[in-house]
C-alpha cells in the first residue's frame, strides 16, 4: 500500500488514480485545506477502484503512527504542501509549518514505523535563477526568491540529512517544472481556491470569461518575444513519473534527484497562441510589469530520468491546453462551461 499525503489535491489525485491504475493499493491524507473530500469519487470514477481516506494534518504524528500501525504501508508519496507564492510572503510561518514542519514529521513517523521509501513533490524553484539552460540535477540549487521555494529547499534539505543518518531511507526528490493539465476525462483537474498566481489557471478563466483580461508580466524580459519562457509539463506525466520513481526506488537506497520537464521552454505569448488553436477562444491580453521574483526562463534537462527511471514526459503544449480547457468546461463546480461544445470528447 502507498500512502500519499495530498492526495485530493491537483497532482497528489492524478497520482493516486496512476498508481490505482498500476494495481496499488493507495491511502490518502490530506487535511482538505485546499481540496475537497469530492475528488474521491472523482479519483474512484475515474481509476474504477476507490482509495482509502483520512482527513488529517501531516504535522498530525499520532495519527501517522496509527497509520503505520493500522495499514501495511510500504512507501510514501508526500504532496500534502501550501504552494502559494504570494501568500508565502505574507504568512511565511505557515509556509514553514507546513512544507518543513510537516516533512519534519512525516519522516519522524517514518522511521519509527521501518517505512523508509519516499517520494517528494519538490520543485524547480530551488534551483533559483540559475544561468545555465536546460537545467539539470546537477546545477546547484540557488537561492529561491521567496518563502515558499525556501521551504521547498528547506524540505529537501530535511530528507537529505535524514538520508544520510540511516542507509536503510530511499528518497526519490522529483523537482516539477511547470505542472499544468489535467485529466483527459475531464473530470480531475486544478482548482483554484482564490485568485489564480499561475499563468494557466489564470488564463483559463480568462477563456471562460471568469475574468476580463490576462495580464502578461513583462515583455522585455531577454527571450525570444520578451515575455517569461517556462517548461510545462502534464500532470499526467507527472503522476506516470512518481510510479516510476517509487519503483526504482525499491531496489536503491539513499537520495535521488529528478527533474521532471519536458525539456522544452515555451513564453507566455506561445502559450496563450497554442491555447487559442487548441480551444479556439480568443484570449485577451494585456502588457504589465514584471512580476517581482520572477525569473526570464527555466527549461529542464529530463535526460537522467529518462536514463535511470525509463520517463519522458509524452504531452505536447497543446494536448496539455486541450486536456486543461477541457477541465475547465467540465467543471461542476463552477457552473455549466461557455464553450463546451468547442471541444471534441476525448478519444484517447
Ligand atoms: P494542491 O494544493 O492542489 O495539493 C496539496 C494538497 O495538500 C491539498 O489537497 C491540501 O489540502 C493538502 N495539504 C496542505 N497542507 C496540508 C497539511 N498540513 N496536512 C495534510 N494535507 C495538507 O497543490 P498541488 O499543485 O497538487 O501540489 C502538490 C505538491 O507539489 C506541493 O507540495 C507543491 O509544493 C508541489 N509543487 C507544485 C507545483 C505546482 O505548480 N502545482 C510545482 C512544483 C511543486
Ligand atoms: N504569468 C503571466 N501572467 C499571469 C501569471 C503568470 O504573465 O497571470 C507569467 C509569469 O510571469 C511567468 C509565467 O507566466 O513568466 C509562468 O508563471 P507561473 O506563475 O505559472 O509559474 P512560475 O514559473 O512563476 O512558478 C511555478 C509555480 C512555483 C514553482 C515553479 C517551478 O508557481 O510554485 O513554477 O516549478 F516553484
Amino acid at each position: 500500500m502507498i500512502l500519499i499525503t495530498g492526495g485530493t489535491g491537483y497532482i497528489g489525485a492524478h497520482v493516486a488514480v496512476e498508481l490505482l491504475n498500476n494495481g496499488d493499493q493507495v491511502l490518502i491524507l490530506d487535511n482538505l485545506c485546499n481540496s475537497s473530500r469530492t475528488t474521491l469519487g472523482l479519483i474512484a470514477s475515474v481509476a474504477g477502484r476507490t482509495p482509502g481516506f483520512v482527513q488529517a494534518d501531516v504535522r498530525h504524528r499520532r495519527t501517522l503512527n496509527s497509520l503505520f500501525r493500522e495499514y501495511p504501508i510500504e512507501a510514501v508519496v508526500h504532496c500534502a504542501g501550501l504552494k502559494a507564492v504570494g501568500e508565502s510572503v505574507r504568512d511565511p510561518l505557515r509556509y514553514y509549518a507546513t512544507n518543513v514542519g510537516g516533512s519534519v514529521t512525516l519522516c519522524q513517523a517514518m522511521a519509527e514505523a521501518g517505512v523508509f521509501r519516499l517520494v517528494f513533490s519538490s520543485s524547480a524553484t530551488v534551483y533559483g535563477d540559475c544561468p545555465q539552460m536546460p537545467i539539470a540535477e546537477t546545477c546547484p540549487t540557488g537561492q529561491p526568491t521567496n518563502p515558499y521555494g525556501q521551504s521547498k529547499l528547506m524540505a529537501e534539505h530535511v530528507m537529505r540529512s535524514t538520508a544520510a543518518s540511516d542507509p536503510r531511507w530511499s528518497v526519490g526528490l522529483l523537482r516539477y517544472f511547470n505542472p499544468i493539465g489535467a485529466h483527459r476525462s475531464g473530470k480531475l483537474g486544478e482548482r483554484p481556491s482564490s485568485t489564480p498566481n499561475n499563468l494557466l489557471p489564470y488564463l483559463l478563466q480568462v477563456a471562460a470569461r471568469e475574468r476580463a483580461v490576462l495580464k502578461v508580466f513583462g515583455n522585455d524580459y531577454p527571450t525570444p518575444d520578451g515575455t517569461g519562457v517556462r517548461d510545462y509539463v502534464h500532470v499526467a506525466d507527472l503522476a506516470d513519473g512518481h510510479v516510476r520513481a517509487l519503483e526504482f526506488l525499491r531496489g536503491e537506497t539513499g537520495v535521488h534527484v529528478w527533474n521532471f520537464g519536458t525539456g522544452r521552454g515555451y513564453s507566455v505569448l506561445e502559450v496563450v497562441q497554442a491555447f487559442e488553436r487548441a480551444s479556439g477562444v480568443r484570449v485577451p491580453l494585456s502588457f504589465e510589469a514584471r512580476r517581482e521574483g520572477d525569473i526570464a526562463r527555466c527549461w529542464a534537462d529530463p535526460a537522467k530520468a529518462a536514463r535511470q527511471i525509463g520517463w519522458k514526459a509524452r504531452h505536447g503544449l497543446e494536448q496539455m491546453l486541450e486536456d486543461a480547457w477541457r477541465w475547465q468546461c467540465c467543471s461542476r463546480e463552477r457552473g455549466e462551461p461557455l464553450a463546451l461544445a468547442t471541444l471534441p470528447a476525448t478519444g484517447r
